[in-house]
C-alpha cells in the first residue's frame, strides 16, 4: 500500500480574514481524503505565531487565541517538525501574510512544495493597484482608478477627485480583502470617512470608478495549461457585496450557479478568466471576480489567489457544478503543487 501523504494545512493568520481563513480550513479539512492524506493542523494567531494542533475542534473556533508572551521565533518546536515533515503545504489563509507572498516566500526557503500562486503571482494577486496595471497593459478592461499613499494624505482632495471620477465611486485598501475598507462613496461627507476608512488597512488605498453591472465569477485550476469553471453570479441583497453580505447576513447575497449567461458571454468570461490568471502569473488555483454591464462590457475586478473555500464559497460550488466534487478539487491542488515544485526544482542554481 502506498503510503499517506502528509499534508499540513495553515489556517487563521495575522490578517482581517483570519476568521474567515478558518471557516474555510473547516471545509478543506472536512473534504480531503484521509484515506490518501495524513493532515496536520498548524493555526496561526493573529499575532503572527504558528501552532500544531491535534484536535480538529480547533477548527470549531471563531478565532485561535494567542498563548502570547515572549515567543522564541514565529513558531512552536512541534510545528517546526510537522512543517519539516510535511509533503506539500495548503496555506488556506486570506489577505495580508497569507495570501500576498510571504507565506509562499517561506515556504520556497523550506524547499515545501505548497497550493497556491507562487511568491509573484500571490503579491500580484493581493496587490489591486499594481495588479491593475499589468491588466490594464494587457488591454484587459478594468474601472479606472487613482491611487494615494498614505504620505499622500493632505493632498487628498474632493473636488479632484470629482473632476476625474462620476460619483458614485468606490474607495478600498489596495491590499486588503472579504470587502474590508471599501467603501461606496455618493457625496463629499461620506469622502473622508472612506478615505480614513481605507487607510485603516493599508498605507495605500484605491479611489475607483463605479462599475454598476453584474458580478461574476468564474474558478481557474491549473499551472501552465489552467482550466475555467463554468461562471457563477453573486447577487448581493445590500449596497455592495460588503463584508457584512458576505460574512455576516444570512440573506445578504445570493449566489447564482450557474450564471445566466448568453453562450458567447460565458465563453469571454472563462477566456478571459484564463488570461487574466496567466497575465498575473498564478499557479494552481484563483477566482476571478467580474462586472458585467448590461451593454455586455467585461470588467475584470480581481483575483483572488487563495479564494475562500466556506460552506458558501463559489470557488469549490463552481468546480462542483462544473463537475469536480470538492475531494477531488482538493487531490488536484496537491498534484499541482507537487507538479510546481518539481518543475521549480530543475532549475539550475549553480553556474
Ligand atoms: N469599482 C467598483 N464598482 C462597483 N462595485 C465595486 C467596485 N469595487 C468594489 N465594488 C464592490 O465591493 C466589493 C469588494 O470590493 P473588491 O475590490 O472585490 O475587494 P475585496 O478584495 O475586499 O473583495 C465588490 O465585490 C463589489 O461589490
Ligand atoms: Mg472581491
Amino acid at each position: 500500500m502506498n503510503k499517506k501523504l502528509k499534508v499540513s494545512l495553515l489556517f487563521g493568520g495575522k490578517s482581517v480574514e483570519h476568521e474567515v481563513s478558518i471557516l474555510s480550513a473547516k471545509n478543506v479539512f472536512e473534504a480531503i481524503n484521509k484515506d490518501k492524506y495524513d493532515v496536520s493542523l498548524i493555526g496561526i494567531d493573529k499575532s503572527g505565531y504558528w501552532r500544531f494542533f491535534t484536535d480538529a475542534k480547533i477548527l470549531e473556533q471563531k478565532s485561535i487565541k494567542s498563548i502570547a508572551k515572549n515567543h522564541n521565533g514565529f513558531l512552536n518546536p512541534d510545528c517546526g517538525k510537522v512543517l519539516v515533515n510535511s509533503d506539500v503545504v495548503f496555506p488556506v489563509l486570506h489577505g495580508t501574510y497569507g495570501e500576498d507572498g510571504s507565506v509562499q516566500g517561506f515556504l520556497k526557503l523550506i524547499n515545501k512544495p505548497f497550493v497556491g500562486a507562487g511568491v509573484l503571482g500571490s503579491a500580484l494577486g493581493m496587490d489591486k493597484e499594481v495588479q491593475k496595471r499589468l491588466l490594464i497593459q494587457a488591454e484587459i478592461t478594468t474601472a479606472k482608478f487613482l491611487t494615494y499613499q498614505s504620505s499622500e494624505l493632505s493632498t487628498i482632495n474632493y473636488h479632484a477627485i470629482t473632476t476625474n471620477l462620476d460619483l458614485p465611486f468606490f474607495i478600498k485598501p489596495a491590499n486588503s480583502g472579504s470587502s474590508v475598507g471599501a467603501s461606496k462613496v455618493k457625496n463629499e461627507p461620506e469622502f473622508m470617512p472612506a478615505i480614513y476608512e481605507a487607510f485603516k488597512y493599508d498605507n495605500k488605498i484605491l479611489i475607483e470608478e463605479f462599475i454598476d453591472g453584474r458580478e461574476i465569477e468564474c474558478s481557474v485550476l491549473g499551472n501552465s495549461e489552467p482550466i475555467a469553471s463554468i461562471p457563477g453570479e453573486v447577487v448581493s441583497n445590500h449596497e455592495f457585496y460588503s463584508y457584512e453580505a458576505k460574512y455576516l447576513d444570512e440573506n445578504g447575497a445570493v449566489l447564482k450557479i450557474p450564471a445566466k449567461l448568453n453562450k458567447i458571454t460565458a465563453k469571454k468570461i472563462q477566456e478571459l478568466a484564463i488570461k487574466t490568471f496567466k497575465v498575473l502569473e498564478c499557479s494552481s488555483m484563483g477566482r476571478v471576480d467580474f462586472f458585467l454591464k448590461r451593454d455586455g462590457q467585461i470588467f475584470i475586478n480581481e483575483i483572488n489567489t487563495i479564494p475562500g473555500f466556506t460552506s458558501i464559497s463559489m470557488y469549490p460550488k463552481l468546480w462542483e457544478a462544473t463537475g469536480i466534487s470538492y475531494s477531488e478539487l482538493i487531490d488536484r491542488l496537491i498534484e499541482l503543487a507537487i507538479e510546481k515544485f518539481e518543475k521549480d526544482s530543475k532549475i539550475k542554481t549553480s553556474y
